[in-house]
């Protein structure tokens, strides 16, 4: 391994223990290869379950790619229009993954840090430490990855004393998710669904609405295409200034970013995640997802799924994020992925639902009554809820009949 080392070459960190490195190869290649030490380590912080064999060794064979990062790195960096921002700020190419890495590497999605060799690990700064008083220079590179299509940014600060792009482009322990001029009101949707969700007891991420021209230092390249964004507290960030580890499904199953709407189904996801975290985040699996189907979220692809490790090595699956009922922008039955082989949203009744159980090694009881449990407060909660959320009225109503097109909730209502 030392034979290739260069300059260039990244170390991946978890905290202080080195796990691996990134030497960049000719021709635009880089492979991945992990520390010795950390190999041999028995107690090693997880970085992927991607790299376990199935007898819980690791796999140590090395990762070689070309112009993307092997999966698990590719993942962490942003998609669509935000990523070409962020390039285009930085001045690197949007299509090449490791350059990207090389600038965002010190503000990845959980406790992963990316660095020159040389740089040693990252000493952890405080919030405080973070300046939010400088003037905005729209020529400053952003130094935060979050992955999805959404334009967001890291903010320091509060909600309640006003929330702050940090200077330097990074730190901060909350996703500021900007309006967009094709979809409006995702802000509002997003807000909604998520207290929706949290009245309906499922464990989701903190969130709430904060007026565009309010946040402090927003670089003037981000346009003002509606009045509100929505601010979401991280999860992988503590109020102590620590990180905790994550990665979200379509890292667990080492697919390549574009590929979150393939290959796998919640089939898959809710087997493996029964063998991997447990029968109590089955039950949190089967709420969320009898959820997204009432609410019309066609968008739980494999990166709206995330599991995070508190302690380093044991992951669970994190609270709930990215809750949209999309059926405001585009109005079609489908769900992301597939239940027992079936999209349409119209066919998820019991009898899928008992093909779904089936295959997740759990009794088929914990899978019917979580699932069950959740229509029922889906049913009871909505009516009450619906006049006092800051959605659009006509996005409202739709949801109102997507709970009675959706079967589980539907037949409560007959
Ligand atoms: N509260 C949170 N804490 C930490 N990470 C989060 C949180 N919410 C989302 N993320 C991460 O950021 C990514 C993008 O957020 P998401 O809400 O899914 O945005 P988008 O709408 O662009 O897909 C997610 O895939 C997840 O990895
Ligand atoms: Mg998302």
């Amino acid at each position: 391994m030392s034979s290739r080392r260069s300059l260039s070459n990244l170390s991946v960190w978890l905290g202080t223990t080195l796990v691996g490195s990134l030497v960049e190869l000719s021709n635009d290649r880089s492979v991945f290869e992990f520390d010795e030490e950390y190999a041999a380590n028995s107690d090693r912080p997880v970085l992927s379950q991607s790299f376990f064999e199935a007898d819980g060794s690791l796999d140590l064979e090395p990762v070689e790619k070309q112009m993307k990062l092997s999966p698990f790195f590719s993942n962490l960096l942003p998609e669509g229009a935000l990523r070409k921002y962020v390039a285009e700020r930085a001045e690197v190419k949007a299509v090449r993954d490791l350059p990207l890495l090389r600038l965002l590497g010190d503000d990845l999605p959980g406790a992963v840090v990316v660095r020159p060799e040389e740089d040693g690990p990252l000493i952890e700064e405080m919030e405080e430490a973070v300046s939010t008083t400088q003037p905005v220079r729209d020529v400053e590179p952003l130094r935060f990855s979050l992955a999805g299509v959404q334009m967001k940014l890291s903010a320091a600060g509060t909600p309640e004393k006003g929330l702050t792009i940090p200077a330097e482009g990074r730190g901060g322990h909350w996703i500021l998710k900007l309006p967009s001029a094709m979809y409006p009101y995702v802000p509002e949707n997003e807000h909604s669904m998520m207290r929706f969700a949290r009245e309906v007891g499922i464990e989701v991420a903190e969130t709430g609405l904060v007026p565009v021209e309010e946040i402090g230092r927003l670089p003037r390249g981000f346009l003002r295409h509606g009045e509100n964004a929505l601010w979401v507290k991280r999860f992988d960030r503590t109020d102590e200034g620590t990180r905790i580890h994550m990665e979200d499904f379509n890292q667990v199953y080492a697919q390549m970013p574009d590929a979150k709407y393939r290959n796998y189904s919640y089939g898959n996801m809710a087997e493996d995640l029964a063998r991997i975290a447990g029968v109590e985040d089955v039950r949190e699996f089967v709420r969320r997802l009898v959820f997204s189907a009432a609410i019309g979220n066609a968008d739980m692809h494999l990166k709206n799924w995330t599991l995070i490790y508190p302690d380093g090595r044991t992951p669970k699956l994190s609270p709930a994020y990215d809750f949209v009922s999309t059926i405001a922008y585009l109005d079609d039955f489908g769900m992301a992925l597939s239940v027992s082989k079936e999209k349409d949203v119209r066919k998820f009744d019991e009898d899928l639902l008992r093909r779904f159980a089936a295959r997740v090694p759990v009794p088929e009881k914990v899978i019917f009554d979580a699932a069950l449990e959740t229509a029922e407060k889906i049913v009871r909660v909505w009516p009450s809820l619906q006049g006092d959320l800051t959605m659009e009225g006509k996005a409202v109503g739709l949801v109102s009949e997507r709970i009675r097109a959706f079967p589980l909730t539907g037949r409560l209502l007959a």
